[in-house]
C-alpha cells in the first residue's frame, strides 16, 4: 500500500487508524469503531477497553470530520478530563495529522475546526453545547439522568450518541435504555469472556478477590440489582469491601 493510500484508508476506516497506532482492536472494539448507528450502548466488563476505543474513535472523527464537535460526558469533571488526556494521547500517537489552535485541561481545538470538550456529569455547567457529531457518555450508568436529558439535545441529527457502562443494577437511564430503548439502540456487550484482554487466570484471580455479586454486575455484566432485593446495591458491594476486618479472627 502507497502512503497516500494508506493515509485514505485509515480516513476512511478508523480500525486501521487504530491499527496504525498500535491498537489492534478485538473483534467487538472493530464493531464499535466502525458502527454507523447513531445511538450505541455499550455494556461492559471492567477494563475491556471500553474508554481506550471510544477515545480513538473521538479523535477519528475530529481529525477527519472537519469541523466536528466532540464532547466528552462522565460521572465528574475529573473523569471526563482523563478521558480527554487519553484522546491526547492517541491524538500525539497519531503524528497529529492537523495542527492544534487550542489547548486546556477541557479542551482541544483543531486548525480544521473541530474541537473535543471534556464536561462534568453535573447539572447547570453543559449548557451552551449544540450541533456534536460524537456524544460520549462514559460510566453512563453513574451519570444521573438529569443530565442525561440536558445532553442529548446536543447532538447533531446526524451525530453519534455513544453511552458505555459496567452496569450498576437495574437503575438509571442506562439500565432504561439497555432494557426498554428499544430497536433505535445498537448494543453492544461485552463479558469477561469476550475480552481479550482477560485470560482464564486472570477471570479465576478476579472472581476470587471479588465475590460473586459483583463479579456478576462488574465482569459478567448482568444488571443485577431488582426492586426486590432486601440489600441495596451498595450495601452489597460494602460487604465485599478487602478492609474490613472479619468479626472472628484466626477463622
Ligand atoms: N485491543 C487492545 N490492545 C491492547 N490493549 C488493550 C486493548 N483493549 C484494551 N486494552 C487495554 O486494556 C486496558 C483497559 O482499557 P480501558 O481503560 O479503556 O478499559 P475500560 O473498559 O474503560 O476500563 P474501566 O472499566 O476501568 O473504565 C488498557 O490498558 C488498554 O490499553
Ligand atoms: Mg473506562
Amino acid at each position: 500500500m502507497t502512503a497516500l493510500a494508506g493515509d485514505l484508508a485509515q480516513a476512511l476506516d478508523p480500525v486501521v487508524f487504530a491499527k496504525r497506532l498500535g491498537f489492534a482492536a478485538e473483534p467487538w472494539q472493530s464493531r464499535l469503531l466502525r458502527s454507523r448507528a447513531r445511538r450505541q450502548l455499550v455494556a461492559s466488563s471492567r477494563q475491556v477497553g471500553k474508554t481506550q476505543t471510544v477515545s480513538i474513535r473521538a479523535v477519528h472523527t475530529a481529525v477527519y470530520d472537519p469541523g466536528s464537535l466532540v464532547l466528552l460526558i462522565s460521572p465528574s469533571q475529573r473523569q471526563s478530563d482523563e478521558m480527554l488526556r487519553r484522546c491526547r494521547a492517541v491524538y500525539r500517537a497519531c503524528g497529529r495529522p492537523v495542527p492544534t489552535v487550542a489547548e486546556s485541561a477541557t479542551a482541544l481545538e483543531l486548525e480544521n475546526g473541530s474541537r473535543l470538550v471534556s464536561l462534568p456529569g453535573t447539572e447547570g455547567t453543559s449548557r451552551g453545547f449544540a450541533g456534536a457529531k460524537l456524544l460520549v457518555i462514559d460510566e453512563a450508568a453513574r451519570v444521573e439522568d438529569d443530565i442525561f436529558a440536558a445532553v442529548l439535545p446536543m447532538v447533531a441529527s446526524d451525530g453519534v450518541l455513544a453511552c458505555l457502562s459496567t452496569p450498576w443494577g437495574q437503575r438509571g437511564f442506562f439500565h432504561a435504555l439497555w432494557a426498554d430503548g428499544g430497536s433505535g439502540w445498537e448494543r453492544h456487550k461485552v463479558s469477561v469472556y469476550e475480552s481479550a484482554q482477560y485470560t482464564p487466570e486472570r477471570i479465576a484471580e478476579v472472581r476470587a478477590s471479588v465475590g460473586s455479586f459483583v463479579f456478576a454486575s462488574d465482569y459478567e455484566c448482568s444488571f443485577t440489582d431488582t426492586d426486590s432485593q432486601l440489600f441495596g446495591t451498595e450495601s452489597v458491594r460494602a460487604a465485599f469491601t478487602a478492609d474490613v476486618k472479619p468479626l472472628f479472627g484466626g477463622m
